[in-house]
């Protein structure tokens, strides 16, 4: 009898532990964005402001799948983040350029050509509208 005496005790309590994890999942629903006023259309909704929008660069607005640029000051353009060449999200803008993480394609922050491969075809403009110092998805 003594010869169990290394037999390991701690299995039968995996199931609940699994059951625990899965309620907890239900609760994660954080969604970052405060504006909830129900309007379905982005048309006019306000993306960002002015000076979100780093001059020379720009930044990405994943749930409405654009990237905001500001080639010069004062002067914004917005290009869809999806990136030409299999369709990753471009995640980064630096030194001028938008870049995908995939295969490491660049675009240009000016007019959302391909700076640089594999991606051959330019990122899409998309059209905006800025209101003093509010951009909106047009
Ligand atoms: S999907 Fe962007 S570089 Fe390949």
């Amino acid at each position: 009898m003594a010869s169990e005496s290394l037999h390991p005790a701690s299995a039968p309590s995996r199931r609940t532990v699994v059951a625990a994890v899965g309620a907890a999942g239900i609760a994660i629903t954080l969604n970052a964005c405060s504006s909830d006023d129900g309007a379905s259309s982005s048309s006019g909704a306000s993306l960002a402001k002015t000076s979100d929008i780093p001059e020379g660069g720009g930044k990405i607005f994943k749930d409405e799948g654009v990237v905001v640029t500001q080639p010069t000051a004062g002067e914004f353009k917005a290009f869809s983040s999806k990136c030409t060449h299999q369709g990753c999200a471009v995640t980064g803008v630096t030194n001028g350029v938008i870049t995908c993480p995939c295969h490491k394609s660049e675009f240009s922050v000016t007019d959302g050509s391909v700076k640089k491969g594999p991606a051959t075809q330019a990122l899409p403009e998309e059209k905006i509208t800025v209101n003093g110092d509010s951009i909106a998805l047009a």
